[in-house]
């Protein structure tokens, strides 16, 4: 296999309607939408509702939906006790991957005709089992998982901090919920394909993607980008350290994309709250320092950064743990998947491609006494 195709860059792996990314940094778009008009004038709930139905609610379809989604937001008792034993030092995405996992034991699919309701109530669920774990694991408490939260963003941030967030942080999650919606054959995604193809049940292909998300090369690049940014007092010892970084040919988190070359479309909106909530914040630098390394990026390697590198910088200034951050991802890529998994089922063939052999050939077998 050819460098060119290795991780099978460039190749099409499947037919989608859900979503298209652009190479050169445009044309992200979400059911036929641009990312921009959806991250303008949109609501994650009506993005959710497009991804999982196929086009944008109605005011009437949108209402409708909320209310279903509202009662959704419960944790089951069953799942809240597997919850309380896992230790406030575990990773928030091993605690989710279980969640969604025990979940699927109390509420399991039994025909493929639950598939759009089980998607509902992993994008409901998911905010407040992880607030529910966080609050009890981690501060002792144990919370109540329902707020008057309109809004999911609004539900989350609430849940988390113990009290009514602004309405700039309910807009700026929210915003953040639809740029990383959902983003084609990604990892996660085309996991999610890959397990649905064999016909499980839905929460199977949730689990399996949630794993895949977990890595620093996927999902886990804006936690890792955090812990870049933290290192660095100014943004002179930054781009120094960037530099060295570079030269010891360490990868930077929250730099380069497979398929985009040039930039990022949603950096660039999320790099404006970025800056808004930095004003006041006690680690106001990071945005500087933040810039620095984006510069030392771009000139020396051309690389951009991705949407995980300014979400790192947004969700800190939001008060919120790095730790947080990859689940916040699945919090609301959850529509995404939902989406695939159920375009996946409806034009269904095992996903099962072939492999460049380069092991060794024509081995003579030996017996286990003469090896
Ligand atoms: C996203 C990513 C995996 C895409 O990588 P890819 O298409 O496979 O590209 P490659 O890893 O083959 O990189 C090509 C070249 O750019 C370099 N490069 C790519 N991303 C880099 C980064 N973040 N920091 C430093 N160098 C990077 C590679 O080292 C390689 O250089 P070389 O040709 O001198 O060996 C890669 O850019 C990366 O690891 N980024 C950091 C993790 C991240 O932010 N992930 C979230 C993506 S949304």
């Amino acid at each position: 296999m050819s460098n060119n195709t290795m991780g099978l860059r460039g190749i099409s792996a499947g037919n989608t309607a859900i979503c298209t990314c652009g190479k050169d940094g445009v044309g992200l778009t979400y059911r036929g939408y641009d990312i921009n008009d959806l991250a303008t004038h949109s609501t994650f709930e009506e993005v959710a509702f497009l991804l999982t139905r196929g086009h944008l609610p109605t005011q009437q379809e949108l209402t409708a939906y909320k209310n279903k989604l509202y009662p959704l937001r419960g944790v089951p008792q069953e799942v809240k006790k597997a919850l309380q034993i896992i230790p406030g030092s575990a990773h928030p995405m091993d605690v989710l991957r279980t969640a969604c996992s025990v979940l699927g034991c109390i509420e399991p699919e039994t025909s493929h005709s639950q598939q759009l309701d089980i998607s509902d109530r992993l994008l409901s669920f998911f905010p407040s089992a992880l607030c529910y774990w966080v609050q009890y694991a981690r501060n002792g408490k144990e919370i109540e998982t329902t707020t008057k939260q309109d809004s999911l963003a609004g539900h989350f941030l609430e849940l988390l901090n113990g009290k009514a967030p602004s309405d700039e942080h309910i807009k700026c999650m929210d915003v953040s919920l639809i740029l990383y919606a959902e983003h084609e054959f990604n990892a996660s995604t085309f996991t999610a394909r890959v397990i649905s193809a064999t016909l499980p049940d839905f929460y199977s292909a949730v689990c399996g993607a949630i794993g895949a998300l977990r890595g620093p090369l996927h999902g886990g690049a804006n936690e890792a980008a955090m812990e870049l940014i933290e290192q660095y007092a100014t943004p002179e010892q930054a781009s120094q350290g960037i530099l060295s970084k570079l030269q010891n040919k360490d990868k930077i988190m929250g730099f380069g994309h497979a398929v985009y070359k040039i930039n990022d479309p949603r950096n660039l909106v999320i790099k404006k709250w970025a800056e808004k909530l930095s004003h006041g914040h006690p680690n106001q630098h990071f945005y500087p320092v933040s810039e620095a390394i984006e510069k030392r990026m771009w000139d020396e390697k051309k690389l951009f950064p991705n949407l995980d590198f300014y979400s790192a910088n947004t969700y800190h200034f939001m008060g919120i743990e790095t730790d947080l951050f990859t689940p916040i991802f699945i919090i609301s890529r959850i529509s995404g998947w939902s989406a695939h998994i159920i375009e996946q089922r409806s034009d269904n063939r095992l996903i099962r491609p072939n492999a460049e052999y380069t092991g060794p050939t024509e081995q003579a077998y030996t017996d286990i006494s003469q090896r």
